[in-house]
């Protein structure tokens, strides 16, 4: 794993952009895995600002989310499917029909199956729960394959309801790309910001490689390169 740590959340998207930016320019034709959540959101801003300024063209990129919540349709405010769009797709010049979000209306087999199609992912965008889950991959007793419905545990829960107007609004289930899924992308860029994802960060980096830490599968993969500020580092 390369680790990286700054100063400021703002950095750290810049850093990030690069690296996306970095392999669109050497693959026009390039599959990335993405995430959403508030992580990923400096990247995006900087990614529409590469995009406005020409030096990155999406035309021929697809894409491929990594979840999305059961049960309130994709219209919905606080869908997976309207956060990528108004904070990514609407603002860059990618081809709507090159994006794809999992859909829980759908069969999780065809979407393993699409990002195959697709020739696997290049380069995965992922972030990390308080209680170390990547994806929707909640701490478990083993490590997921492919893509599946997920029960959301309580710290999930519990830190999501930020987004909504109560607890009880919050979804309780999701559809999420498997460990075994996220594993297969050529290369990862985990991003995690805060003083909530410290003890995480820790357990994925120095812990033992446990389920019960989804992120610590990381260990295994060849090229993951982690951008942390200096709160989510402290543990370290
Ligand atoms: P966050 O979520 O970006 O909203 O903190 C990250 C995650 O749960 O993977």
């Amino acid at each position: 794993m390369q680790i990286h740590i700054y100063k400021e959340e703002s950095q750290i998207g810049k850093a990030a952009a690069l690296l996306v930016a970095a392999e669109v320019i050497r693959n026009p034709n390039c599959v990335l895995g993405l995430a959403t959540g508030s992580t990923p959101l400096s990247a995006y801003n900087s990614l529409v600002e590469l995009n406005k300024q020409g030096i990155i063209d999406f035309t021929s990129v697809r894409t491929f989310n990594l979840d999305e919540y059961v049960g309130i349709g994709r219209s919905h405010e606080q869908s997976y499917y309207k956060f990528m769009f108004d904070n990514l797709f609407y603002k860059i010049n990618i081809k709507p029909e090159n994006v794809k979000i999992p859909n829980p209306e759908e069969s999780c087999a065809l979407y393993d199956e699409a990002i195959d199609a697709a020739g696997g992912i290049d380069l995965q965008i992922l972030g990390i729960g308080n209680n170390g889950h990547i994806a929707f991959n909640e701490p478990c007793g083993i490590f997921s394959e492919g893509t599946h419905i997920v029960n959301l545990t309580e710290s999930t829960i519990e830190a999501n309801k930020r987004f909504f107007n109560s607890i009880e609004e919050v979804p309780k289930k999701a559809i999420t790309m498997g460990v075994g899924s996220i594993m297969k992308a050529k290369e990862i860029i985990l991003i995690a910001i805060g003083k909530s994802k410290a003890e995480a960060v820790r357990s994925m980096i120095n812990g033992k490689i446990n389920p019960m830490c989804p992120a610590s599968v990381l260990q295994r993969h060849p090229n993951v390169t982690v951008l942390l500020d200096t709160q989510a580092a402290a543990l370290l």
